[in-house]
């Protein structure tokens, strides 16, 4: 992704540089134009969004990835037996750090070639760097992208078997017609006859979900705030950090936790000689993030034509881990 402060003197701008900030502008311009005000919400992974999402993953509030780590850590050997052990390569969507990755690879030794994907150039470059220094046998090829556009992920994997990561609940922040469009176009991309170890988060108490949105440290405010400072540096926009505060919402009938932006004052902000006039009050919505139970997730997987096959979870049940085949 393209940020001013990394082009630096006498380095051009590379066309895809250029494409990329002018897609961002148009889904600014679009999202803050709108009725609910929204923004997407892959745009929080910039260099700093990465990092603060990095510390997100530390925090005691954030269950997730400590859970699904725990869930990884125990089903990994019986998930490689069900393999064959023939060679295979792995496709990540939306690989961040790769720590999880780590225990995959560690456990299922016929993975020849690891492909992560990532709108993260950062989060991406330095992942692949770290895991071809522990994996010298591995050929890692990193793509940095977005997974939802499939010509972006032609694997030219021949003759190997091909299994698809998709850790961390991130199937969670896309509404349920896009999660099944999305895992139908992985279950192309990664036939004939995929796999896909996939994470989901669990419906729970609120007494646990919302302070893993709203962490007493601020990391999350941080994080979300974040995308206003990036609109700021790499489209020039005048958004007051201090106007804007985190906010989080449940909705119980969609079972997902919402993130929103909210304007703590009249004002009017420029982006790109645009004006957006905010109330106090008004919001702009920035992240959807699904919670299922097992069943609805396993028939989430059936509509897009996978297979539900074996599910694993934590004694608390606070996280999935499922295994679909095509
Ligand atoms: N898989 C890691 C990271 C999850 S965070 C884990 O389980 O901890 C979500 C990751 O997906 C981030 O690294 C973000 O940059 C990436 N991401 C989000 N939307 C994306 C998209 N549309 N295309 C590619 N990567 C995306
Ligand atoms: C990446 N994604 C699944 C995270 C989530 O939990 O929805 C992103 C995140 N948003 C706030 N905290 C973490």
């Amino acid at each position: 992704m393209p940020s001013r402060s990394r082009l630096a003197a006498g380095t051009a701008p590379s066309p895809s540089d250029l494409d990329a900030e002018a897609g961002f502008a148009r889904d600014v311009a679009e999202g803050l134009a709108s009725h609910p005000r929204t923004l997407p919400c892959r745009y929080f992974y910039d260099a700093r969004g990465s990092e603060l999402f990095e510390e997100i993953t530390r925090l005691p509030e954030y269950y997730p990835t400590v859970v699904e780590t725990g869930i990884l850590r125990a089903c990994l050997p019986e998930f490689a037996r069900s393999l064959g052990g023939g060679p295979a390569v792995l496709v990540e969507f939306g690989s961040g750090s790769s720590l999880k990755t780590e225990l995959l690879l560690a456990a299922v030794p016929g993975i020849v070639r690891y492909i992560p994907i990532d709108v993260s150039a950062s989060a991406l470059a330095a992942a692949a760097a770290r895991l071809a220094h522990r994996f010298p046998a591995l050929d890692v090829r990193p793509v940095v992208g977005d997974f939802t556009q499939a010509t972006a992920i032609s694997l030219h994997a021949e003759g190997l078997a091909r299994i698809g990561f998709f850790p961390g609940s991130t199937i969670g922040n896309f509404a349920p017609d896009e999660a099944i469009g999305l895992l139908s176009a992985f279950r192309t991309t990664l036939s004939p006859k995929g796999r896909l170890l996939i994470g989901a988060d669990l419906k729970k108490d609120l007494s646990v979900l919302v302070p893993a949105y709203d962490d007493a440290a601020g990391v999350t405010a941080a994080f979300n705030l974040n995308l206003l400072a990036r609109i700021n540096r790499e489209l020039g926009g005048n958004f007051d950090l201090t106007r804007f505060r985190h906010l989080i919402r449940y909705d119980e009938k969609k079972g997902r936790v919402e993130m929103h932006l909210e304007s703590t004052c009249d004002q009017v902000v420029t982006v790109r000689g645009q004006s957006y006039r905010f109330r106090t009050g008004d919001t702009i919505h920035t992240e959807n993030s699904h919670k299922f139970s097992i069943d609805e997730f396993r028939a989430l997987g059936r509509k897009a034509g996978w297979q539900p096959r074996h599910v694993w979870t934590d004694e608390r049940a606070l996280f999935s881990v499922h295994d679909f085949v095509d």
